[in-house]
């Protein structure tokens, strides 16, 4: 099918002002159906960072607009039509995410453990790798080990190392390589952000966290009750479907509120918060906003620019990578902070936030991961640019695992006494991960994970470091939630087992 794109029309949006073009499309004829632009992104090479994504048409009308940042200004109403003349032509169509080629590219996925093939729904906690990323680490720890910024050639090859993880990361969240932070984890760059954000605060100025949250975003802003005198506040729930009560976070942000700390999607439910909205709120009255990418980053597309957030972090084994954290922040920020540091380390950012030596391996892992994402994207939709395939590949397995949640979904309503915590509207899915905390009654979460366990069916148990939310739901003293969570590599023929298993657990009683 041809998709013809007669006109366009460009005007800079008010609140990205000089930096974001807004690229309207309009279609001649009615035309119902989706137009993918990850393809129209050579701008990305050419001084554009930015945007792309599936856009709905229904009837000629647009139900969504995608948009470019224009970094340096560069003629970018020219731009935008050589992209569109370009692609006059060419076929608009996506192909969708083939779970056989992605299971192929995960060696772990075809072990057999106790004579069987396991099932991996634990991705939640920590998900698999593809076989190279396992052969990058290996690779690098061959050939490049070494300190960085040595007279010789496994020195270098480290220094490349580490620039190359930089520029797949800045690729992976749309930002620029030195507004991205290595360190050992999240939790760990987190904390080390609070304290020196601690640094500028006054007593009883505040910080603003949620009850859906990990605490690996919690904890580090409360440590600045103590040190910094800061008030910590909570915006709440909803605790019918696990949402956040937005009312209730605005009526907690005012002229005292100098951080609003947040998950991008809650690693026990899988709510996706509306994040942007709460950027533009905490704006509104000069608060930074630090975002919790760590649960979200393998189920969609990250915009750090979009998102206009000043922080944000995530963690590279979550989405099939090592074991490596990364921050992305505002380079105005990154330069104006003092992060603890040692005295010799150099004083430039990103490094000056990197304490001690980095885990090269990891980097080298880090960028593979990436890298695979990035093919995946290409198989979807092919993209001059990395960062395009990359959005593609997250799109894709985001379409993908909702079908997969909407199947879960339908099996677990018909499973007797069996609850589930969070959205469970298909209509709605577009607000949630495939991240399903459910609980079956008369049983305990560990139980069922463990006989889930012994049928080679992997799910975790417990409150999963949220336990705002698992005592707002009076579910923690009794062992919190049963979590299945799905990945782009799990199958229909999985949650067919799951489902089989759990309707036999229940009828064992
Ligand atoms: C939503 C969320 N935030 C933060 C963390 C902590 O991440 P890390 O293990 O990298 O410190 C996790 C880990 O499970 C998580 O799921």
């Amino acid at each position: 099918m041809q998709e013809q794109l007669p006109s366009a029309y460009l005007f800079i949006t008010p609140w990205y002002a000089q930096r974001t073009l807004r690229l309207k499309i309009g279609t001649s004829r009615r035309h119902v159906g989706k137009l993918f632009l990850a393809a129209s992104l050579t701008a990305l090479d050419r001084g554009f960072g930015g945007a792309a994504g599936e856009f709905e048409f229904v009837q000629g009308k647009r139900l969504d607009y995608p948009f470019l940042f224009c970094r340096d200004k560069r003629k970018p109403y020219q731009l935008v039509q050589e992209l569109l003349t370009q692609h006059r032509n060419k076929e608009f169509r996506m192909r969708s995410l083939d779970p056989a080629w992605v299971r192929s590219r995960f060696p772990a996925l075809s072990q057999e453990i106790d004579g069987r093939i396991p099932v991996f729904f634990d991705g939640p906690g920590g998900s698999q790798v593809p076989g190279s990323v396992i052969e990058a680490m290996a690779r690098y720890l061959i050939f490049s080990n070494a300190n960085a910024h040595g007279a010789f050639a496994s020195s270098r090859r480290t220094d490349k190392c580490i620039a190359s993880a930089r520029k797949a990361a800045a690729d992976l969240l749309g930002c620029e390589p030195y507004e991205v932070v290595f360190g050992a984890n999240m939790t760990t760059l987190t904390f080390a952000l609070s304290r020196a954000i601690g640094r500028e605060l006054n007593p009883g100025d505040e910080i603003l966290v949620t009850r859906l949250d990990h605490y690996a975003n919690v904890s580090p802003w409360k440590a600045l009750e103590e040190e910094a005198g800061a008030v910590v506040r909570v915006a709440d729930i909803h605790p019918e479907d696990c949402t956040l009560d937005l009312e209730n976070l605005k009526r907690k942000i005012n002229a005292k509120t100098r951080v609003v700390a947040i998950g991008y999607a809650s690693n026990a439910v899988g709510t996706v918060n509306d994040v942007a909205a709460v950027v533009r709120l905490a704006h509104a009255v000069g608060a930074w906003v630090f975002v919790d990418a760590v649960h979200y980053a393998a189920h969609g597309p990250i915009d750090a620019y979009a998102l206009d957030c000043d922080f944000l972090a995530c963690s590279a084994y979550k989405f099939y990578g090592p074991h490596v954290g990364v921050l992305y922040g505002k380079q105005q920020h990154l330069t104006r902070l003092r992060p603890c540091k040692v005295l010799p380390a150099p004083d430039e950012i990103p490094s000056r936030w990197e304490t001690g030596t980095l885990n090269h391996e990891s980097l080298a892992g880090l960028t593979a991961t990436v890298d695979y994402l990035a093919e995946l994207g290409q198989q979807i939709s092919p993209s001059p640019s990395r960062r395009g395939a990359l959005v593609a590949a997250l799109e894709a397995s985001r379409r993908y695992e909702r079908a997969l949640c909407a199947q879960l979904m339908a099996g677990l309503s018909k499973i007797p006494g069996l609850t589930v915590y969070g959205i469970t509207d298909p209509a709605r899915f577009a607000w949630r991960t495939p991240t399903v905390a459910v609980r079956l009654a008369g049983k305990k979460p560990d139980t069922v994970a463990k006989e889930l366990g012994d049928r080679g069916i992997y799910t975790w148990h417990g409150n999963f470091y949220a336990p705002g939310l698992t005592e707002k739901l009076n579910v923690e003293a009794d062992g919190g939630f049963l979590r299945i969570g799905l990945l782009a590599y799990n199958t229909s023929d999985e949650i067919e087992r799951l489902l089989r298993a759990l309707r036999e657990i229940t009828v064992e009683g």
